[in-house]
């Protein structure tokens, strides 16, 4: 019986694992699954809904009322929150901004995983985040740690939101990204830390054909 295959990408923010994760899941196939989407949908309804992060019962009875779909067209993450295709708005700042402090808490770490969990059931699938190769799936097949200079992460990112017509500085992108990366790295439910067993991978210097080609030469050794 073949087994399905797990390709987890983790790393910092704003690093391109979702630029690396879907192209790999179009290559190869496979189902792409954006878990950051999944925290950032949650951070959205309590924005709106103006839950206060320190009231457990809250926050438990939001996480109740939260239903997230993914709906896979061209590889592209396209989420629902309760139905309402909420996929441009959790990238805007106020969500940035706040979805580290949620996704730090436990309650909400343990549904997103057990909600990812059971998307990857006998799919395969490239899932990216920060636990994926640690916490969701240790057993991943292969598991890529993706890093590079945080100030060519922001420059990245700065120049995406200025694209899609976002009013921001350089100098916000940057604090947002090393605001999130200390949170992430330092939070006590399952930190962003490198699985023993994942290649790095700094794309500092490196084209997005380059990342793509390390990757797949991973995969194919797998099958050596
Ligand atoms: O990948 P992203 O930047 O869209 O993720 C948004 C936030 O969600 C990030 O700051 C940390 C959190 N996150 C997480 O804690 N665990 C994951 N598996 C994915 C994202």
């Amino acid at each position: 019986m073949s087994k399905n295959i797990v390709i987890a990408i983790d790393g910092y923010s704003s690093c391109g694992k979702s630029t690396l994760a879907k192209a790999l899941a179009k290559k190869l196939h496979y189902i792409y699954i954006d878990s950051g989407a999944m925290y950032r949908a949650v951070t959205l309804y309590f924005l709106r809904n103006r839950i206060n992060l320190q009231d457990a019962q809250a926050v438990k009875e939001a996480l109740d009322a939260v239903h997230l779909e993914f709906h896979s067209r061209d590889y592209q993450t396209h989420i629902t929150l309760n139905e309402e295709e909420v996929s441009d708005e959790i990238r805007h700042m106020p969500v940035s901004e706040l979805v580290s402090e949620v996704s730090a808490i436990k309650a909400v770490r343990t549904e997103m995983v057990k909600q990812q969990q059971r998307m990857g059931r006998s799919k395969n699938i490239v899932m990216d985040g920060r636990d994926i190769g640690t916490t969701v799936f240790p057993n991943a097949q292969l598991k890529i740690f993706m890093t590079a200079d945080p100030k060519i992460r922001a420059e990245r990112r700065f120049k995406e939101l200025e694209a899609k017509g976002e009013n921001i500085t350089l100098e916000e992108v940057f604090e947002n990204i090393a605001h999130r990366d200390y949170q992430d790295t330092t939070r006590l439910e399952s930190p962003l830390i490198r699985a023993e067993d994942a290649v790095i991978l700094d794309n500092t210097n490196l084209t997005e054909e380059q990342q793509l080609a390390f990757a797949l030469d991973k995969i194919t050794k797998l099958n050596q």
